[in-house]
């Protein structure tokens, strides 16, 4: 998979793959991932990127041409599955998009900041848009390494044990059991005996029932259809 991000803030970004599970799966090819700062694709000398609001209002907008350019060139040099806009007002990611995305090839995300971009982006360039939550963050660059995360964990042979993200809350549906491990007993706080008994097909039972109450509790919602 190779993912291409447009932004303005690229140091904002780079941590994150830096470090840990994603630099793994880079450091392994199972994925590329390449920054592009939006102000290397301006053309006057200030290196505007936005600009006011045709119609007056709060805030500056994003412009087309940069943008245009750094899209249009990407394209050119090979074909695109998605090219997402990170946006409040897209939709909410769920582990069901992360999933869905884990399967493409290449992948572009375009960073908005300010007001957002011309609606014409949108119009012309844009064929997803996804939120990470409903609130507003100051640019869509940590959104898009929330989303970057939760796909590339979702490569094959990008986590250790291939059925870890299978067992990963929400996957089924449900969130994830309650997990134990070393020692048995810390303070007079006692492991659950089901889980030291081995009896395996039972404690498969107890982990099911156990999902569907802390789902239950937490988060009826994801019951309701
Ligand atoms: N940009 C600003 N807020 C955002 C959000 N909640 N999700 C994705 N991108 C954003």
């Amino acid at each position: 998979m190779r993912i291409d991000i447009i932004t303005v803030l690229p140091e904002l970004l780079k941590s994150p793959f830096e470090a840990s599970i994603l630099k793994r799966a880079i450091d392994a090819g199972l994925v590329s991932v390449h920054f592009h700062n939006l102000r290397d694709y301006t053309s006057d000398n200030y290196k505007s990127i936005d600009d006011t609001q045709f119609g007056g209002g709060a805030g500056m907008v994003m412009m087309i041409e940069p943008i245009d350019k750094c899209i249009s060139k990407l394209k050119s040099e090979r074909d695109y599955d998605e090219v997402i806009y990170m946006t409040p007002d897209g939709e909410t990611l769920n582990q069901g998009i992360a999933n869905q995305l884990s399967m493409k090839g290449n992948l572009i995300m375009l960073c908005g900041h300010y007001k957002g971009v011309d609606q014409r982006v949108r119009d012309q360039f844009i064929t997803k848009e996804i939120s990470i939550g409903d609130y507003v963050l100051s640019g869509g660059e940590l959104g898009a390494a929330v989303l970057c995360d939760s796909i590339i964990r979702l490569i094959p042979g990008v986590l250790g044990n291939e059925t870890s993200a299978l067992t990963d809350s929400f996957q089924d549906g449900l969130l994830a059991p309650p997990i134990y491990t070393k020692p048995r007993d810390y303070k007079g706080w006692t492991v659950p005996e089901i889980l030291v008994s081995g009896n395996f097909p039972k404690i498969e039972k107890w982990r099911e029932e156990q999902a569907l109450e802390h789902t239950k509790t937490r988060r009826p919602d994801l019951l309701e259809d």
